[in-house]
């Protein structure tokens, strides 16, 4: 017989079944903190994303009915990206803030078969814009672009007013303009929207993660990088400068992405700020689990929650997630 080891603290213990596990539970994942993403777009059919495997680009009456799938999984939340025909691009992006444009119309139908649905709305111009920037892009004498900041934030209000208007709970700037928080809180006040919310992608990298999403949105720069506007992946005091920013702005919450490799941003913004704080697991992130687990490297279904709660305990209150129905249907 071995000699018993004469210890006083056993952590083991904390940890011998189920039921005793539970109750030491720190972090709980619940239904309703996930954020869905949806990708619409104007054909009649449905098309399953090659860069996104289990993604869709929606119509509109696909839209409405995988909202109702989420729904009965326990969603409450989604946002929606266009994918916009090229032929309504310009430079200035006009297309965003047309009151019949996709993304209204996609509001209207998904609130009139679910009101209670938290629809989130992304503005920024990259689906819009013809260079595929977030912001309207002019070219300098020695051939590089400069994102007009002032330029853009006026056309961003308009698409947020438009989004409002057609009956968005939360609006979510992704675009990283300097002052456009204030800019549209002041706009949607003008025109009578004070009590839709702002979601502010304050704290929003210059990824590589975002490679799928760009392909299956076609929404890929053309030329150039969005380095100048998305913030140095080495940064991170930068972060919470950012957000101090927008809150002062008028930002109801605060979004940290990616997410996954940014737990350490996520974790800094939480204990910084005393707004809600959102994390958006990114088209890469997803990417690289689905793809993992379809060469059967590695268990989908437990990785993508292990994913989730990571992100979860490092301080996001709310997650976007391409797994949200998934998830929440197991949950
Ligand atoms: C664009 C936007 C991007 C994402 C969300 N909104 C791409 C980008 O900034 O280039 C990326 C989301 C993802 O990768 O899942 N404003």
């Amino acid at each position: 017989m071995p000699e018993k080891l004469n210890l006083l603290i056993r952590p083991r213990r904390n940890r011998k079944s189920a039921a005793v596990r539970g109750l030491v539970k720190e972090t709980l994942l619940s239904p309703s903190d996930l954020i869905y993403p949806l990708f619409i777009h104007e054909d009649r059919e449905d098309v399953a994303i090659e860069s996104m495997p289990g993604c869709h680009r929606w119509s509109l009456p696909g839209l409405v009915e995988e909202v109702g799938r989420a729904y009965v999984a326990g969603v409450r939340a989604i946002v929606f990206f266009p994918k916009i025909e090229e032929s309504l691009k310009t430079s200035s992006g006009e297309e965003c803030f047309n009151p019949d444009g996709l993304v209204p119309r996609a509001i209207k139908a998904v609130k009139a078969a679910y009101p209670d649905m938290a629809v989130i709305t992304d503005v920024a111009l990259d689906p819009y814009n013809s260079d595929g920037h977030d912001g309207i892009v002019e070219k300098q004498s020695n051939g590089e672009l400069k994102i007009l900041n002032d330029e853009t934030v006026a056309v961003l209000c308009q698409q947020a007013v438009s989004h409002a208007e057609a009956g968005a709970d939360i609006i979510s700037p992704s675009d990283m303009m300097d002052g456009r928080i204030g800019a549209i809180r002041s706009a949607l006040d003008a025109a009578g929207h004070e009590e839709v919310s702002i979601l502010s992608y304050a704290v929003k990298y210059a990824s590589a993660f975002y490679g799928p999403f760009r392909g299956a949105l076609d929404s890929a720069p053309k030329d150039g990088d969005k380095k100048t506007y998305q913030m140095d992946p080495a940064n991170s005091r930068e972060a919470l400068r950012e957000a101090d920013l927008d809150i002062a702005e008028g930002a109801d919450m605060v979004m940290v992405k990616p997410a996954g490799p940014y737990l350490d941003i996520i974790s800094l913004v939480r204990d910084a700020v005393d707004v809600p704080v959102a994390a958006y697991q990114v088209s890469g992130e997803y990417l690289m689990i689905k793809s993992a687990a379809r060469d059967g490297w590695i268990d989908e279904d437990k990785v993508a929650m292990e994913s989730l709660l990571g992100i979860k305990r490092a301080g996001a209150d709310m997650i976007l997630t391409y797994f949200a129905k998934d998830v929440a249907g197991r949950l």
